[in-house]
């Protein structure tokens, strides 16, 4: 597959993939149409087009060409075969072996037969009669028309050239109830430059901590103390950890003092998410994200420089709240090591992060992330009866996708469950993404640094949930 031009890097967020149908059955009437002559376009192809690409490939999006008319897909026929067949698309990376997921994006052998069959006789169009509905995004917004669009406090200007850059962007939504959110969905203003939004939810709380009464000097003692202890420091607009920071690439055995210092944990409540191939997030009816009355919007923008031109954006999420009562609250957990050090030349590294589970939950959704030298991440459960099991296989992680997987059905672990996640890293010479395999490779913001983080959403069971909702806009 192409990696796309513009540097991707780091990124932790949740979003999804949008049609939560499953995709992989057998579709009998396109196999027994594969089997002859005249497979055409509006007939037997159209129907797997807008249900398995169009979320992608459609006016406006990442892709390169559309597949919602005849007259777009044509020219792109023989490199959608190629494509099809060796399953580069649609782009999906978990082992098929492990769990069920409700947005399994994979092809059947029926339908990439019946995918070749047309190639091969020429994809021909067919009766336009044939044609099924095709599908409608309001003004490009995946989830339907939001109840409420938030952009940005105002445009950002980025330079014309530069290293990437992390920026946040703070909104007062003015919520004065609780609100309960169903579906959201960020968007790039500007796609040249966005390579990724997470929206963050900053409860009120956090504003309301009281601020000691420091003079100037003080306090830039104090900060200098903070920086001097942290793991981390700040390169340009990014956040790096210290090379000679402590190492501890067996994340379950980082000793609580260790584990001071940003985490991906204290971020704050992951709303929603864009990144390259994926976009909105979207829950069953009934369970929600809530936004708490007096919360504010974080925008996390990362932007790449497009070199010679001064650029702008302002993007924006959407929000479509819940219009029956909510019945489970999601919530987020990165679960990271930011402790690890991955040595020069080395293939197959592995790097682990532990998480024991305070109450009895069940996890809706799973999304690894590392940068470009991850090569595999497992997520598994030891029970506290001693069972095992595996939540998520990714054997072959690829930093363009940063795939949500959503579980058929919800996955149920008791409290006192422990969730080890196991990601490898290869920082050879045989990873030709690799920025440089002869540095050791710490956490950092930028892709060339490294991340090591397995994101779950879930709810917790018997939670109480309010008898009213904020339903009303
Ligand atoms: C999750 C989003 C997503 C889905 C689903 C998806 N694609 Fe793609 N596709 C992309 C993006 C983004 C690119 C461009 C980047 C790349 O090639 O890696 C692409 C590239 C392609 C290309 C290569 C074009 C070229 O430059 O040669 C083909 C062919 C293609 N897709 C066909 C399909 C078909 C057919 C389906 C459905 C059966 C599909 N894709 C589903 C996102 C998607």
């Amino acid at each position: 597959m192409k990696r796309r031009a513009y540097s991707l890097a780091s990124l932790l967020l949740l979003a999804g993939a949008v049609f939560l149908l499953p995709t992989s059955q057998a579709d009998t009437n396109s196999s027994k149409s594969a089997a002859g002559k005249n497979v055409t376009f509006s007939k037997d192809v159209a129907p797997i087009f807008f249900k398995n690409c169009a979320e992608c490939h459609r006016p406006g999006e990442a892709s390169p060409f559309s597949v919602l008319s005849y007259k777009d897909v044509r020219p792109w026929a023989k490199s959608i075969r190629e494509k099809v067949v060796n399953r580069t698309m649609p782009p999906w990376h978990a082992d098929p072996h492990v769990g069920q997921w409700a947005n399994d994006r994979r092809l059947s052998p029926a339908e990439i037969a019946t995918i070749s069959t047309w190639v091969e006789g020429g994809a021909k169009e067919g009766n336009a009669k044939d044609l099924p509905p095709v599908p409608q995004f309001a003004d490009g917004w995946a989830i339907g028309k939001p109840d409420l669009i938030i952009p940005m406090p105002e445009a950002y200007t980025l330079a014309a050239s530069g290293p990437d850059e992390y920026q946040y962007f703070e909104v007062d939504p003015g919520f004065t109830e609780d609100k309960y959110v169903q579906m959201a969905e960020a968007r790039p203003d500007n796609r040249k430059i966005v390579h990724h939004i997470i929206a963050f939810i900053v409860p009120p709380s956090k504003d309301a901590r009281p601020r000691p009464n420091l003079s100037k000097e003080e306090l830039q003692k104090l900060r200098a103390r903070m920086e001097k202890e942290s793991i981390f420091y700040r390169d340009g607009f990014l956040q790096r950890v210290k090379m000679d920071a402590p190492v501890y690439n067996d994340g379950c055995a980082i000793p609580e003092s260790a584990r001071r210092g940003r985490s991906s944990e204290e971020a704050g409540t992951l709303l929603c998410g864009y990144a390259p191939g994926m976009n909105q997030a979207i829950w069953e009816p009934g369970t929600v994200k809530k936004i708490p009355a007096g919360a504010k919007i974080m925008f996390q923008m990362h932007y790449s420089k497009v070199a010679g031109s001064e650029q702008k954006d302002r993007s924006s999420i959407g929000l479509i709240f819940a219009k029956t009562p909510p019945q489970k609250q999601l919530f987020t957990r990165g679960i990271s090591n930011n402790h690890f050090m991955i040595p020069p030349g080395t293939d197959n590294f592995p790097v682990t992060a532990c998480w024991t589970t305070p109450d009895d939950i069940h996890i809706v959704t799973f999304m690894p992330h590392l940068h470009l030298r991850g090569k595999s991440q497992k997520i598994e459960a030891f029970l506290p009866d001693g069972g095992k099991q595996v939540l998520l296989n990714v054997p072959e992680y690829d930093f363009s996708w940063q795939t949500v997987y959503y579980a058929q059905k919800p996955v149920a672990l008791p409290k006192g469950t422990k969730i080890l996640v196991t990601s490898t890293f290869d920082n050879s010479t045989k990873n030709k993404y690799n920025p440089d395999p002869t540095k050791a490779v710490r956490w950092g913001d930028p892709t060339y640094d490294e991340m090591m983080i397995g994101w779950i959403d879930y709810t917790i069971d018997n939670q109480p949930l309010p008898k009213t909702t904020a339903m009303k806009q």
